[in-house]
């Protein structure tokens, strides 16, 4: 019995030991990660006595995205590199405070009218509507609490193939000296082939304008790992708007063809900047525009592999390169965003097209829904 004893425990142990080795070594292959589509939800605070919840959507490949319906803000974005590892390539805060304090638009959703109206004025049928001057002599993103500031009604979904948000807003008349009550809806989804799909809807009562865009910050080298510089960028544009001193399109269309703005083939961001005062922040005019979505721009970051395409179905693009970034704003991980540190590409109608003749009209009138669709899909280069 005294012998039996420890040989029925090196048994048992033996047991537990193969049971173990089958468990998590069993096989040679490495064993892939298993996710599938998945949503969460919790409480992130609470603005205007509004809650404000984070949705953490997930999908079968471990892509993540988090979202807020504070500014319809994208706060995190984690896309693996070319080895599989995991990064946020979104710049943002840690916290709502934050945002709430001083966001040069990180994350969010933009409008009424994304980036700028001349002198912060425009006229539909005789009469002229007057918005505020929060940037120089013009009108910037919306203006003072723009569509980054408000809470919106929020609702999920799930799907096998995708999950998502809906994200709703009833625009009173006048607000921000718009016209027109506007309903405004905006779905994020986030789908198994690794794209944030963003759908655009509004409709008004009244005629007015309108130019939704989204304002992420990418570093496919992850958040404040460093400057987009090395980053290559591809836009499939011929034409761009050039821009007075105070970023107002000239109302011009200029062929790209040996100036600094041809991005037609991929091109490092910092390869020319030196030469664009002030660092890249134009309207390029899209090619193949009609109604249709296509795809629009590419970028890659060589040490990483990481890529994102752009498709949409809208005349033009912003390419902002961070010019304004200057390290004030600690991001998430109390990492500074130096300049450069990110770039936006916010599809829109070109800035200043309600006084703009010879732009694509943003008049939106009652009757009519306003309907666009932007898609960022990330993957890696062969
Ligand atoms: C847009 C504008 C830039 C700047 C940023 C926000 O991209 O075109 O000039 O205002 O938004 O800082």
């Amino acid at each position: 019995m005294k012998r039996l004893i420890p040989f029925l425990l090196m048994l048992a142990f033996t047991g537990i030991m193969l049971t173990g080795c089958n468990g998590n070594h069993g096989s040679t292959k490495k064993k892939p990660l298993k996710y599938e589509m998945n949503m969460k939800k919790n409480l992130f605070g609470t603005v205007d006595g509004k809650q404000v919840f984070e949705f953490t959507l997930t999908n079968k490949n471990g892509v993540e995205v988090k979202i807020l319906n504070y500014g319809g803000l994208v706060t995190q974005l984690l896309v693996p590199d070319k080895q599989g590892n995991f990064d946020d390539v979104v710049l943002g805060y840690d916290s709502l405070q934050d945002y709430i304090k001083d966001t040069p638009y990180f994350g969010a959703i933009v409008g009424r009218y994304g980036n700028r109206i001349a002198k912060g004025q425009f006229t539909i049928d005789g009469q002229t509507y007057k918005l505020a001057l929060n940037n120089g002599p013009n009108h910037l993103h919306g203006g003072i609490k723009g569509f980054d500031k408000i809470v919106w009604d929020a609702e999920d979904f799930i799907k096998p193939e995708a999950a998502g948000v809906i994200l709703t807003h009833l625009s009173p008349d006048n607000e921000e000296g718009y016209p027109g009550n506007l309903k405004a809806k905006i779905t994020y989804t986030l789908t198994n082939d690794n794209e944030l799909k963003i759908d655009y809807e509004a409709e008004t009562d009244k005629s007015t304008v309108i130019n939704l865009t989204h304002h992420s910050y990418f570093n496919l080298k992850g958040q404040g790992n460093g400057n987009i510089l090395g980053h290559h960028m591809q836009i499939l544009a011929d034409r761009f708007t050039p821009v007075d001193a105070t970023l107002i399109p000239t109302g011009e269309l200029k062929d790209v063809q040996s100036t600094l703005m041809d991005f037609r083939k991929p091109e490092s961001i910092g390869s020319r900047i030196e030469q664009v005062e002030g660092g890249y922040d134009h309207n390029f005019v899209l090619n193949n525009t009609d109604g249709k979505m296509r795809l629009v721009a590419k970028v890659a970051e060589p040490k990483t592999g990481r890529k994102m395409e752009v498709l949409t179905d809208q005349p033009g693009i912003q390419f902002y390169s961070g010019n304004f970034l200057d390290g004030s704003n600690i991001g998430k991980g109390g990492k500074p965003y130096l300049k450069h540190f990110g770039f936006c590409l916010e599809t829109q109608h070109f800035p200043d097209s309600p006084n703009q003749a010879n732009f694509p009209s943003t008049l939106l009138k009652p009757g009519e829904t306003y309907k666009t669709q932007t898609i960022y899909r990330f993957g890696v280069t062969e």
